[in-house]
């Protein structure tokens, strides 16, 4: 079998968006950021530092699918209403001058800044228009014949996309909304280092709390804590953690399994192998345990749960697979190969006893806009939809009609998002008595 193992010593802190931001593809997160409302020479710098403020980007463009994006931005709702119309319209503007603010009303544009800057070429010999990032002009709007590397820079104009769809470099005064788009942190590799002939992964950090945080932590990343099977697989988990700092034991993924005083493993593997050391485990001295990274042997000692110790997850390296449950109340479902790979679609049928309802709790989603969903519908089949659900969302509930509840995992890609989290359980039904006239 082979596994990727995982040292985990830190907790992983996953990114999400900005408040405000819509998750909208390949793990894009898109939204208004700020507003410039001040006179700047060239506002695209402006814009240019205010996302980076939040590890964005101001707005790019390549292809028609960014450009359908940012027109429907401009066009939709979400847009600032003074600037709403395509018609040059009324604004009131401040500038700094003479050491003091000036306050004025003009007409001006509508448009949305893009983010093209003024920057030396490739040979230093010329200062053209070029994307914020470095990124080539492989696009222009449908109707737009020239190259934008044609016109010159100055250093009043900037680039503005219109309602119509146009680009045009223009002059216009504050206020101008900055629009940016940053990319979800991601899970996959991050911080991760392959081992390059057996596909391990390793990671670092610090100690989790309890074996049951340390097994939550594995969870998070779509692993265990790790199983024993060998000598060489002992020695191996006992070198990383070294390798890695963890001088003082790990937590292994053996427990009292329940039945009696043996050990499990909490992956589910059999119990084929054992390191312990002489006596041990120890009767009353716990129910969990670590490996004495400390010995050459990596031998094992039984522990307090509470105990707080580094982790060592195992993650098996396989394409995710849809699972069929069945699915008991209060328990966790995640999209197959959560959190490192939304791509797998799955159908869960979820039922609680006869008479009562479904409450589904949406504990995580993380999908993209343009393509992902999530959908809860009544009953096995033909049943009414009672969600339609993409983007970033978290803790929210619904309920069903009936006792059965299907939710389907709809990917489109799932690219560089985590995909789902969810939980059911059952609520009593209120039966109102029917009335007969
Ligand atoms: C802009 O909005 C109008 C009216 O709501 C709609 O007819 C039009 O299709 C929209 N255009 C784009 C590019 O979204
Ligand atoms: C412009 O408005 C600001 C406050 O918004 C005020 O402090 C300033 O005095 C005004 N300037 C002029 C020239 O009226
Ligand atoms: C484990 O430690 C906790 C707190 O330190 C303590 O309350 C508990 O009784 C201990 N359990 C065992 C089995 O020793
Ligand atoms: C969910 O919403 C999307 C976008 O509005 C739509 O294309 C899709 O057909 C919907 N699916 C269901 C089952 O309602």
């Amino acid at each position: 079998m082979r596994r990727l193992l995982l040292l985990l010593l830190i907790e992983i802190v996953h990114g999400s968006c900005p408040a405000g931001f819509e998750l909208v593809r390949n793990g894009q997160c898109r939204g208004l950021h700020s507003t410039i409302t001040r006179l700047y020479n060239e506002p695209e710098r402006e814009a240019v530092s205010r996302c980076k403020e939040i590890n964005g980007k101001p707005v790019i463009i390549h292809d028609d699918v960014d450009q359908m994006y940012w027109r429907s931005v401009l066009n939709g709702s979400n847009y600032d209403t003074r600037d709403a119309l395509e018609t040059n319209n009324e604004v009131h503007w401040q500038s700094w001058s003479n050491g003091n603010w000036d306050n004025g009303t003009d007409t001006t544009y509508n448009g949305l800044l893009l983010g093209l800057v003024c920057t030396e070429d490739s040979d230093y010999r010329d200062i053209v228009w070029q994307w914020s990032d470095g990124s080539p002009i492989d696009y222009t709007p449908p109707g737009f014949e020239d190259s934008i590397g044609n016109y010159l820079c100055g250093d009043s104009y900037s680039w503005y996309l219109r309602p119509n769809g146009f680009w045009e470099d223009n002059f216009k005064r504050p206020p101008i909304d900055v629009y940016c788009t940053t990319q979800l942190e991601q899970p996959v590799n991050d911080g991760c280092e392959y081992d390059p002939e057996d596909g391990v992964c390793y990671r670092i950090g610090a100690s989790a709390n309890s074996w049951q945080d340390a097994q939550a932590i594995c969870r998070n990343m779509g692993a265990d804590l790790v199983s024993i099977h060998s000598k060489e697989e002992n020695s191996f988990v006992r070198r990383m953690a070294v390798a890695y700092g963890a001088v003082n034991g790990v937590f292994l993924g053996g427990t009292i399994s329940g039945k009696g005083k043996e050990f499990g493993w909490i992956d589910g593997s059999a119990w084929d192998y054992d390191n312990f050391y002489p006596g041990f485990p120890i009767d009353g001295l716990g129910e969990c345990l670590t490996m004495d990274t400390l010995s050459a042997a990596g031998q094992w000692v039984n522990v307090n749960c509470s105990s707080s110790f580094p982790v060592a997850c195992a993650k098996k390296d396989t394409v995710p697979t849809c699972t069929s449950g069945p699915w008991t109340e209060g328990q966790i479902i995640y999209s197959p190969g959560y959190p490192y790979d939304a791509s797998v679609s799955c159908n869960y049928v979820l039922t609680v006893e006869a008479g009562k309802r479904l409450e589904v709790h949406v504990k995580l989603l993380e999908a993209n806009t343009c393509c992902d969903r999530l959908i809860l519908t009544d009953n096995y089949i033909g049943g009414n939809t009672i969600a339609n659900l993409t983007g970033e969302i978290s803790d929210l509930t619904f309920y069903s009609e009936s006792n059965i509840m299907r939710v389907t995992w709809q990917p489109n890609g799932g690219v560089n998002v985590r995909g789902m989290m969810i939980t059911f359980n059952a609520f009593e039904t209120i039966v109102l008595p029917t009335l007969h006239p």
